[in-house]
């Protein structure tokens, strides 16, 4: 990719006092965690903490996060456009990876942006989820490794994709072509503890396909007016495939992104989304950076784009708490 910056800690120091730790990225609201996440204790000082996250991104292998008891398959779902489903998929996969986890990112949104990130080779004709979802070739055909972290991988997604909604229409079982892409023989052998699947901003089958391969929902809510606008559906369409198609599907998590200390609020869509969601919410939150919207740009993670910044630590924190969640349950008893 164009640039190539290499790490370096970051310019977007954070700051001593903030709202953006006060008020959730590291959960200091005191309430004993159910599963077992502690905030690192750097939590007081920021530029320790930041100093911590970019040794650990520049000298991985230090650090491990719990696997979890089984392979964790997560649906990362909104239909809303732009609220951080690629952020949160590719970010995450690389926190998870980063800290001794495999993960397999699936690019479900023929726009390709979380392959972009990824730094994945995406072009017509590459092998990819497209072909995947035909029955063309093995999951493992299609896999792409991070040239910087092998743990991490992706199934690209070409342009090829975008007419597979309606191809799909007339094929058999096409609401489960995916879940049969993934199963268990297709994936075992090459140890990946979570799955997450990138959708596009739609409810169509290609999601369809996503939410029946997946047990999980992963929701991210961006924290600006209208956060909810549309998440009644998303949970209606939930309740009709869990119905119809795939008993197991419940929202597992939730993360808030973009979140914007400064104003007032920020603060009021959390707290109105934890109060709907629970416990399903992570207490890390991810707070509206440039450096993590610059990162794709460089087909770079935030984690490899700039370590030390609020951006990437948060990933950092939201990855921490996911693994430590999936290590303590089977993670059915966190349904919205
Ligand atoms: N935490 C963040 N801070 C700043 N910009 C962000 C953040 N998360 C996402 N963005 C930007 O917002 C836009 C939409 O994010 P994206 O992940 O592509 O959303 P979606 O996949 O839901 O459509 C992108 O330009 C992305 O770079
Ligand atoms: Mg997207």
């Amino acid at each position: 990719m164009s640039g190539e910056p290499t790490n370096h800690v970051s310019r977007e120091t954070p700051r001593a006092v903030s709202r953006e730790t006060s008020s959730g990225t590291r959960g200091t609201d005191g309430a004993a965690d159910p599963y077992g996440y502690s905030p690192m204790t750097t939590d007081d000082t920021p530029i320790g903490a930041a100093a911590q996250r970019a040794s650990e991104v520049l000298h991985p292998g230090g650090v491990s996060l719990p696997k979890p008891t089984r392979r964790r398959v997560l649906t990362i779902a909104n239909q809303k456009g732009g609220v951080g489903k690629t952020t949160t998929a590719v970010n995450l996969a690389a926190a998870l990876a980063l800290q001794g986890l495999s993960v397999l990112v699936v690019d479900l949104d023929p726009q390709g942006n979380a392959s972009t990130a990824l730094g994945a080779d995406h072009t017509s004709g590459t092998p990819s989820s497209y072909e995947l979802l035909l029955g063309e070739i093995t999951a493992s055909e299609a896999i792409q490794r991070n040239p910087k972290n092998p743990r991490l991988m992706c199934i690209p997604a070409t342009i090829d994709l975008a007419g597979a909604e309606i191809e799909l229409v007339s094929m058999v079982a096409r609401e489960g072509r995916l879940k049969t892409a993934l199963a268990d023989s297709a994936l075992d052998g090459l140890g990946i503890d979570f799955v997450l699947i990138d959708c596009p901003p739609s409810l169509g089958l290609l999601t369809v396909n996503a939410m029946v391969a997946a047990s999980e929902v992963l929701i991210p809510i961006q924290c600006e007016y209208y956060a909810l606008e549309g998440v009644g559906q998303l949970l209606r369409n939930i309740e009709l495939v869990q119905a119809h198609l795939n008993p197991a599907l419940h929202v597992s998590t939730v993360i808030l992104t973009m979140y914007d200390g400064r104003t007032k609020l920020a603060d009021q869509v959390a707290d109105e989304v934890r109060g709907h969601f629970g416990s399903a919410v992570l207490k890390s939150v991810i707070p509206r950076s440039v450096k993590v919207s610059e990162a794709p740009g460089y087909g770079m993670t935030v984690l490899d784009y700039d370590p030390g910044s609020r951006g990437a630590m948060s990933y950092l924190d939201a990855g921490r708490e996911m693994a430590a969640r999936a290590a303590a349950s089977d993670g059915r008893e966190v349904e919205a």
